[in-house]
């Protein structure tokens, strides 16, 4: 059994005066345990509808979502989410430590060995040293490492990350995309990321989904076999990636001409 899957998936916004809007057409996939899977597509698809169905935050107008065979009908407790505006997903009136000590306690882990823990997955998203700062005082870069310590730290079983890296300078997330990257191979989380940078879902991926304009549906599915770990110079530089890159362009280019 899979350990998530989305049957025949679909959503409609209905607004006040009456109006809809179609954001998720039919989308249906299977996803195992401990891939990284990337969903890529045009901007307004529908990617965020997509990610907060799965994450049981919007009721889909059809299909379901599956983990473990149960039908998700709310947040479930094995699974954490990380917003693409790090600004507001983070307690302003916590610090560092306070926030990523939230990850643990929401677990109930409330001894002081979590302590430990937190400083643990503050060293690892790089950030020791600043374990007292509290957010205001930290880089969009910094804030996103606290954001990704904090989801760790609850452990959950699928993190859903939508376009978190997208506010952030180049190196910044070049750098960030390898701290997922390791973090992910040594807790071997299943990660579902939403991206709309070609290069950066390839990079990261087992596997990327591709969508197609709003409503949007999965217009084809790509194996991304690079070996890992992975790395920004070497792997980038492979013959490959650049097949991969430009297929996915055209195919997105193609979609969108016909529309
Ligand atoms: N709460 C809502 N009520 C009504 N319409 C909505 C709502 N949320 C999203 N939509 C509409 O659904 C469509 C898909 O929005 P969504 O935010 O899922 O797209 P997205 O692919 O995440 O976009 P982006 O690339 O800009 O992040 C859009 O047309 C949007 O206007
Ligand atoms: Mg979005």
């Amino acid at each position: 059994m899979p350990l998530l899957e989305i049957q025949n998936l679909a959503k409609t916004y209905r607004q006040m005066g009456g109006e809809t809007t179609v954001a998720i057409g039919e989308i249906s996939c299977k996803v195992e345990t401990g891939e990284f899977v990337s969903f890529v597509g045009p901007s307004g698809c529908g990617k965020t509808t997509l990610l907060m169905s799965i994450a049981g935050l919007i009721a889909p107008s059809a299909g379901q979502v599956v983990i473990h065979g149960k039908e998700v009908s709310g947040p479930p407790p094995n699974l954490v989410l990380v917003f693409q505006d790090f600004n507001k997903s983070l307690f302003a009136w916590r610090s560092v430590l306070g926030n990523v000590r939230f990850g643990l306690e929401a677990r109930g882990n409330h001894s002081r060995q979590g302590d430990g823990k937190a400083r643990s997955l503050i060293d690892l998203v790089g950030l020791k040293g600043f374990e007292n700062h509290y957010p205001w005082e930290l880089s969009g870069g910094m804030q996103q490492r606290v954001a990704i310590a904090r989801a760790l730290a609850y452990e959950p079983e699928v993190l859903l990350m939508d376009e978190p890296f997208g506010s952030l300078d180049a190196l910044t997330r070049l750098e960030l995309e390898d701290t997922l990257l390791q973090l992910w191979e040594e807790l071997g989380t299943t990660i579902l990321f939403i991206t709309h940078d070609i290069e950066e879902a390839i990079y990261l991926s087992d596997r990327i989904l591709l969508l197609s304009q709003r409503p949007s549906r999965i217009i084809e599915e790509l194996p991304i076999n690079f070996s890992r770990p992975r790395n920004q110079m070497l792997t980038r530089a492979q013959p490959g990636f650049m097949e991969i890159r430009n297929r996915i362009y055209q195919r997105i280019h193609n979609e969108s001409a016909l529309s």
